[in-house]
């Protein structure tokens, strides 16, 4: 397995590593300190920044890269497909302090690939040949990417790994799954496993990691550096020490229902502006709530609740309802089977299509 030796160290060094995902208009500042509460990841990505002609950088995502109180390192996710664009964000990026610019050639939404970037640019090897051609040779620090197996099909998949290799790119995130697949199919944790045999870099399994022992599953059936978590971090954001603990042989903590609730505080507390109306504050806060009711209880009772709250009374009841009425009772370390996060994809636009 190659080691991670050009990466910033690991929280610990003797353990595989652990990264949160990307999630757009989720993983911003404030949510990535209240993941840092409960036990950081060794590593953190922005939000990817939109690059086009002329674009800036995005104020608020550029925020969670200046006020940055995690204490760990974050890359700096970008998105686009214009070469001098790309290079002149890179730039731009590596005057702050970044661990290292990561390519997004993975975002499955309709609306970002058909102008071939992101997962897009996945049909194109030409065009990834140039872009990490073109970012390699004017970025010094660390040049990492995101990237799903494939668009429609795993035809350029060794081809593209082939270029991973050719730009000594420095950390792999692969979330096994095609474009076309978005979030529906089954993991193919093979193909995860394929890569980390092709490449020279270290590579961070990514896709349905749910618990520590997933994690460590995925990590045996991959042979991967470390895995990339996502959603189950929403869900679970003790899942980071969780692994520490489940790969070091210690017990995993148990939490309690009363832990979430005051979890779920905290949240409320990243939204809670009286500039931005009530409306917009419940459905902020229900985008989590969607994740975590999945281990509230078995029948999903909290999640179709929480989900007919139009107010923030009636929405913070329904957890004081589910989560302190038995407030010592375990928080299910897996979702519950058959209980699903709607919408469970990158944008609430696109939910349509991913469910
Ligand atoms: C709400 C949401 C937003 C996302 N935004 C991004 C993004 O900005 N950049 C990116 O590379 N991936 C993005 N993703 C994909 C995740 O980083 C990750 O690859 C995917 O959720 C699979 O991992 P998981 O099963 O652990 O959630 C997003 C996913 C979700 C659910």
């Amino acid at each position: 397995m190659p080691q991670p030796d050009r990466l910033p160290p690991p929280l610990d060094p003797k353990l595989d590593l652990t990264a949160l995902a990307p999630m757009q208009d989720v993983t911003d500042l404030r949510f990535m300190s209240v993941i840092a509460n409960y036990g950081s990841p060794d590593y953190f990505f922005t939000e990817y920044f939109r690059v086009y002609p002329n674009s800036g950088l995005n104020q608020n995502i550029l925020r969670s890269i200046t006020e940055n109180s995690t204490h760990r390192p974050i890359f700096a996710q970008i998105i686009g497909e214009s070469i001098p664009d790309l290079v002149r964000i890179a730039r731009q990026l590596s005057h702050y302090p970044i661990a290292g610019i990561d390519l997004n050639m993975g975002c499955p939404a309709p609306r970002i690939y058909r102008k071939n970037v992101g997962g897009g640019l996945l049909r194109d090897p030409e065009k990834i040949n140039r872009i990490l051609g073109e970012l390699r040779s004017s970025v010094d620090g660390l040049l990492t990417v995101k990237m799903r197996i494939g668009f429609e099909n795993t035809n350029s998949f060794d081809r593209i790994l082939d270029l991973i290799n050719l730009y000594d790119i420095d950390l792999l995130s692969l979330h096994g799954r095609t474009v076309k697949e978005m979030y529906h199919s089954a993991v193919h944790y093979d193909l995860i496993a394929h890569a980390v045999e092709w490449v020279n870099c270290p590579v961070l399994a990514n896709g349905n990691v749910t618990s520590a022992i997933a994690a460590a599953t995925v990590l045996d059936r991959t042979g991967a550096t470390g895995v990339m978590i996502g959603r189950s971090a929403i869900r679970n954001p003790w899942i980071f020490k969780q692994i520490r603990q489940y790969l070091s042989g210690q017990p995993v903590s148990i939490i309690t229902l009363a832990e979430v609730r005051d979890y779920i505080e905290k949240l409320r507390g990243m939204t809670s502006a009286t500039t931005i109306p009530e409306r917009a504050r419940v459905n902020h806060m229900k985008k989590y709530l969607n994740f975590i009711g999945q281990s509230v209880d078995s029948g999903g009772a909290f999640l179709s609740q929480m989900r007919l709250a139009r107010t923030e009374v009636e929405l913070f009841g329904v957890c004081d309802r589910y989560l302190l009425s038995h407030p010592d009772r375990a928080f299910a370390l897996e979702p519950y089977p058959g209980l699903i996060a709607r919408p469970s994809c990158e944008t609430a636009q696109e939910s349509a299509t991913c469910l």
